[in-house]
């Protein structure tokens, strides 16, 4: 006897629609099983191509750091894609549009409870600090807090007013004493641009923000900073940090212990009205004085990470771009003050006569900016018709926008790109130029870094004649850029000459700024004022 074969069975009739029905099962189940591991709905963003299932992303940005998303933006044609990190989900935001509307949900789109995370691990608060700074951290239960009251009282000390003149005042006059002991007696003198700018551009920014008592006026400290700086990438990952982080956090912990004596030496009470009103705030909410320390470290990052490298490149592209330098050089001399042998720049009239100069500036921000808005996803969120999920992050890179060619034309750097007068031909809505970020978290600290990088360029070139060692301009990589930084950083420094400017021997230069109502107006919320 033998078994009949199934398509002999009376219940051949029905092989096909079974068949058929079985393969649907298979596809629902397999689906299921798929969503669930990649955890990917129907309505959320599409997924980014990935070379290797689960771990390609995570090698693309290892490989491509900073450039990745751009990368993956120009592969994906959706103002939203999804990058699937093992432990971590992503939302890449490619349409200025998308990043407007995200800019407007804040309170489900949040940046403080990111801010109070990287905080914690990049300069290691006590558990008694954590938890001051985690109460109402996101403001949904009004103003107060921590958390709250220091943007608000960074915003207040760094908009255009009276506190944000002091302490331009008293940074321009550490850049005008740093310029003239850097200026060349009878011979040329030889040095590496960028380590000259970062201790330069450290001490004046530091001495303007923390008064006459600065941690920073001591070389070592500024050392230790920019050791510990560079060892951010370690200590976020958090890899045996006892191992990998062993520099920079020791490094870290010879700041903080600066910030203590100066602390315990009443040297706030010299300050600038920013760092006061910081601290006065964290004494308000009864933050422990290791932590005072401790976030005054953190804080000293946006202070600095991003106008070093502003300056190096901006005095790079004037000088390697043919024919650049002497036409801004025309608009800075004609509103330079002559009295006798002493030259005076004045910020105002630099910015309200210098067009070239300040689209030049701009466009470099436009074209080395690296920077991702970052948001965390608070709840399950609708954006642009897409499902976002509760848990996930947001990022919004400026790098995407800036470098879209649908929305620029050629992005190459353009020093003419930001002059009124290329408005008219297709220069995109301001809300596209995203150096500083924008909406509730736009850099607050832009009127002041304009006008530091605006002083250090005018008088630079004003003063030098400035010539690369190799014997040519050459623009380094950026392959190493900090991860925390909105600005690449040069991968090696470059090696300048400079001697005194033809014609400019026995000058004695100053640099003056009265008022700073006159501010140069970089992004749109600086017209149409900033968002609540
Ligand atoms: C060229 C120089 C600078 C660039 C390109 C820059 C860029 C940025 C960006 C992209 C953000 C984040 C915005 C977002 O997430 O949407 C930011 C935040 C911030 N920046 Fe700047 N920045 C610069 C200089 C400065 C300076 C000199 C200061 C202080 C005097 C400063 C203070 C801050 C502060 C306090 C925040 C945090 C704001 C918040 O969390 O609400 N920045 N900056
Ligand atoms: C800058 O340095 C010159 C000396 O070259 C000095 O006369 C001037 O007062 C200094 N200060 C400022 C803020 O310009």
């Amino acid at each position: 006897m033998s078994v009949p074969p199934i398509m002999s069975s009376p219940i051949g009739n029905f092989t096909t629609p079974l068949l058929i029905l079985t393969s649907a099962v298979i596809a629902i189940v397999t689906y299921l099983i798929a969503r669930n591991m990649f955890g990917n709905n129907l309505q959320e963003p599409p997924p980014a191509p990935s070379s290797i299932p689960l771990i390609g992303h995570a090698v693309g940005l290892s490989r491509s750091s900073f450039n990745y998303y751009t990368e993956l933006s120009k592969q994906v044609d959706a103002p939203i894609f999804t990058v699937s990190l093992p432990g971590q989900k992503m939302y890449i935001v490619t349409k200025p549009e998308l990043i407007q509307q995200a800019q407007k949900q804040h309170r489900t789109l949040a940046f403080p409870p990111i801010a109070a995370k990287f905080a914690t691990t990049v300069v290691g608060l006590s558990k008694e600090g954590q938890a001051v700074l985690a109460r109402n951290v996101n403001g949904d239960h009004g103003d107060h807090g921590l958390s709250m009251e220091t943007y608000a009282a960074m915003r207040a000390a760094l908009q255009p007013g009276p506190a944000l003149d002091n302490m331009n005042r008293a940074m321009l006059a550490e850049i005008n004493k740093s310029l003239n002991e850097l200026a060349p007696v009878d011979n040329k003198q030889q040095f590496s641009m960028f380590a000259w700018l970062r201790d330069s551009l450290t001490l004046a920014t530091t001495r303007a923000i923390y008064g006459p008592q600065n941690p920073f006026d001591d070389r070592e400290i500024r050392d230790a900073f920019w050791e510990f700086e560079a060892g951010l990438m370690q200590i976020i990952v958090g890899f045996l940090p006892s191992i990998t982080a062993r520099k920079p956090v020791a490094a870290r912990a010879k700041v903080v212990r600066a910030f203590e004596e100066y602390y315990n030496a009443g040297g706030i009470d010299e300050a600038s009205a920013y760092a006061r009103n910081r601290h006065e705030v964290e004494v308000n909410n009864k933050f422990p004085a290791e932590d005072m320390a401790r976030s005054s470290v953190g804080g000293t990052i946006a202070l600095l990470v991003n106008t070093v490298p502003a300056v190096f490149w901006v005095l790079l592209h004037l000088h390697a771009y043919p024919g650049l330098l002497e036409q801004i050089r025309d608009e800075v001399d004609a509103c330079t003050h002559t009295d006798g042998m002493t030259k005076t720049i004045d910020m105002a009239s630099l910015k309200e006569q210098c067009p070239l100069l300040l689209s030049a500036y701009q466009e470099v921000l436009r074209y080395r900016a690296m920077g991702a808005s970052v948001r965390e996803v608070m709840e399950d969120t609708q954006l642009g018709g897409f499902l976002l999920k509760k848990g996930a992050m947001l990022q919004m890179p400026s790098r995407v926008i800036h470098t879209d060619e649908s929305l620029w034309g050629s992005t190459e750097y353009n020093p003419r790109r930001f002059l009124e007068s290329e408005k008219k031909k297709g220069r995109p809505r301001d809300v596209c130029f995203r150096a500083f970020g924008g909406g509730k978290t736009l850099c607050p600290g832009r009127h002041f870094a304009t006008n530091e990088i605006l002083a250090v360029v005018a008088l630079w070139i004003a003063r030098f004649d400035t010539r690369p060692v190799s014997g040519e301009w050459t623009m380094p990589t950026t392959a190493k850029t900090n991860v925390a930084a909105a600005v690449m950083g040069p991968d090696e420094d470059v090696q300048v000459e400079i001697a005194t400017r033809k014609g400019m021997d026995g000058v004695q230069w100053a640099v003056k700024l009265e008022a700073s109502d006159k501010t140069f107006a970089i992004v749109t919320e600086d017209v149409v004022g900033e968002q609540e």
